[in-house]
């Protein structure tokens, strides 16, 4: 574990850790707020993400931008990261032995940002922070808290694209982080 940014970049640049590196154009690394208290955690990139090195850039990254705009929050107060930092082929899951090479850098990343919440966006994410046990339709919407950090697993936005009902719980569930932020 690294004590700053700068050594925990420096770490990653020439990850080979993974066969996702393989085929990547660009780590996404993560960006935003470095000392947010706000912090989301999504599955992987995708093809723009992989073009841009950067998070939630393509189709959900836009539902991502609404939600922040309805919500009254500024993309760049919060910080936003992946399970795995290249991506999957044909943006596939990623499997247990990437998300695990990967998972290092991104506990790495919330020791340094220290956020006070976590949103959990999808499966991927809630099971590889808190536990294989979890599944996301029983526990989206609920606040599990863990070592100080209260998190909050909801949809990841790409469901929302393929199930409208999705994007009433995914609102719901982001206005109940936004308004318990607005209490700390
Ligand atoms: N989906 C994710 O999970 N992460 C991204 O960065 C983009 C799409």
């Amino acid at each position: 574990m690294y004590d700053n940014w700068e050594e925990l970049e420096k770490s990653i640049e020439e990850c080979k850790k993974c066969k996702l590196c393989n085929n990547r154009n660009n780590i996404v690394f993560g960006e935003g707020n470095k000392e947010a208290d706000l912090m989301f955690i999504g599955e992987g990139p995708g093809a723009d993400e992989d073009k841009q090195g950067i998070p939630f850039v393509g189709k959900a990254g836009k539902l991502m931008n609404e939600a922040f705009k309805g919500l009254g929050i500024k993309r760049e107060e919060v910080y936003i990261a992946n399970i795995v930092k290249c991506r999957p082929p044909q943006n596939r899951v990623p499997e247990e032995a990437e998300a695990v090479a990967c998972l290092n850098y991104l506990r790495n990343q919330v020791i340094l940002v220290k956020p006070k919440i976590i949103v959990l966006l999808g499966s991927t994410a809630l099971k590889n922070i808190l536990g294989k046990e979890y599944g996301i339709t029983a526990m989206r919407g609920k606040w599990i808290e863990k070592k100080g950090i209260k998190y909050m697993p909801t949809w990841h936005p790409a469901a929302l694209l393929r199930d409208e009902n999705k994007k009433i719980e995914f609102w719901k569930d982001l206005k109940e982080v936004a308004n318990n932020l607005n209490k700390m």
